[in-house]
């Protein structure tokens, strides 16, 4: 099948019982037995529901994984990822992450023995001299949220395989629509599907996608044991919202073009962070493992005025300030205050997310309307 078509068909089946085409909301905790241990597949919806089961199938389908597992959240599903590792083990993690991730790694699982390196991974050299004998995973994000730098998955599972690490890909921002990261050699694909999988903001749900059976094994025990799982609803929605993902992504990248190419003529703009454009230090990567730029997108404004960036996001009409991204609706965000401020000021200035840096998701509305609410909200400063 093709990706259009497994978006849509991907791992389902009617439901063997009415022959419901959308699988049903099993809204149940437990199974009847005839006998102890003989059931028809289900025990108990921690372990397994047949609602969630639908969705993990087709996350596998979509990723071109063999194994999906789906949890109550993105940062449940990084900590099942991180709960394979044990106390003096070291991961290498790109620096420009989400705020939440950087938080779970820094103060939750340092804790307990584990340590994170941050590095820079647009030069995939940068890496090796991170890695001793206590290394055991490399963590990505491509596009880096909130710059959208573009990481070369493919130099770095090379490096990830000479070294037998694990390698992670976190692809909320380019979904397997735009990149693939199992087949550049990924290990293990996460999502926070609440945004683009779901694509309608009514959600929070993560998943995991893997092709190896040991890895899956030991992923399944984690979540089992652990409990972080997605109930029946929520798998149903992000099922529903998977089934349109083709559709809303081709519309996310034409008006994300749009928009980048508006803002970076505008003379109040300083810089636009978009894989698309050729002068973006990543672009040639970005068109090697990606199939389009997306729907993501920062920008400055020229003199790096906190002020003025508040005053753009306050007079801002369609574009709505919130946190999230990735729903059919467009939205704007101020990375300094909001998504990152988890992340020390010194730390993220570094990466380039300084006071005045606006994050939009663009969303799947008329193009025209968007450019307008940027105009007007411009012009305010
Ligand atoms: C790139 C990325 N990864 C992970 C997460 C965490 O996901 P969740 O909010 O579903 O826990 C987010 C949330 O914003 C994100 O943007």
């Amino acid at each position: 099948m093709k990706f259009n078509t497994k978006v849509i068909h991907g791992g389902q089946q009617h439901d063997p019982s009415t022959g419901a085409v959308m699988p049903p909301i099993y809204q149940t905790s437990t199974y009847a037995q005839t006998s102890p241990g003989n059931h028809k597949g289900y025990e108990y919806s921690r372990t397994a529901n047949p609602t969630r089961t639908a969705l993990e199938n087709a996350l596998a389908s979509i990723e071109n994984g063999a194994f999906g597992l789906a949890f109550g959240s993105g940062l449940a599903a990084i900590d099942a990822v991180i709960k394979l590792l044990s106390p003096g083990d070291e991961v290498i993690s790109t620096n420009d992450l989400y705020g939440g991730t950087y938080r779970l790694f820094t103060k939750i699982f340092e804790n307990y023995g584990i340590k994170f390196h941050f590095v820079g991974m647009d030069n995939s050299d940068n890496i090796e001299k991170y890695i001793n004998a206590n290394t055991k995973m490399i963590w990505v994000e491509t596009p880096t949220n909130p710059m959208l730098n573009i990481i070369d998955i493919e130099a770095l599972s090379k490096i990830s395989k000479k070294h037998q690490l694990l390698l992670v890909v976190d692809n909320t921002f380019a979904t397997p629509y735009l990149q693939l990261p199992l087949n550049l050699g990924a290990d293990i694909v996460m999502h926070s599907a609440t945004k683009y999988l779901g694509g309608h903001s009514d959600v929070v749900v993560g998943a995991l996608i893997v092709k190896e059976k040991a890895l899956a094994d030991k992923l399944y025990f984690i979540q089992n044991a652990t409990g972080a799982i997605c109930g029946p609803m929520d798998s149903f929605l992000v099922l529903r919202g998977i089934k349109t993902l083709h559709l809303r992504m081709q519309r996310h990248c034409e008006n994300g073009k749009a928009v980048a190419e508006y803002l970076v003529n505008h003379p109040k703009v300083g810089d636009v962070y978009w894989p698309g454009f050729k002068s973006h230090p990543n672009h040639e990567i970005a068109k090697k493992q990606m199939s389009d730029f997306g729907g993501m997108l920062s920008f400055t404004i020229k003199g790096n005025s906190y002020e003025s960036a508040i005053k753009v996001l306050e007079n801002l009409k369609i574009f709505t300030l919130a946190e999230s991204l990735g729903g059919v609706e467009s939205l704007c965000g101020h990375p300094a205050s909001m998504t990152h401020a988890s992340i020390p000021k010194k730390e993220r200035e570094k990466t380039g997310v300084v006071d005045s840096l606006i994050r939009l998701s663009v969303g799947v509305e008329s193009e025209s309307d968007l450019i307008n609410d940027l105009k007007n909200a411009l012009e305010i400063i």
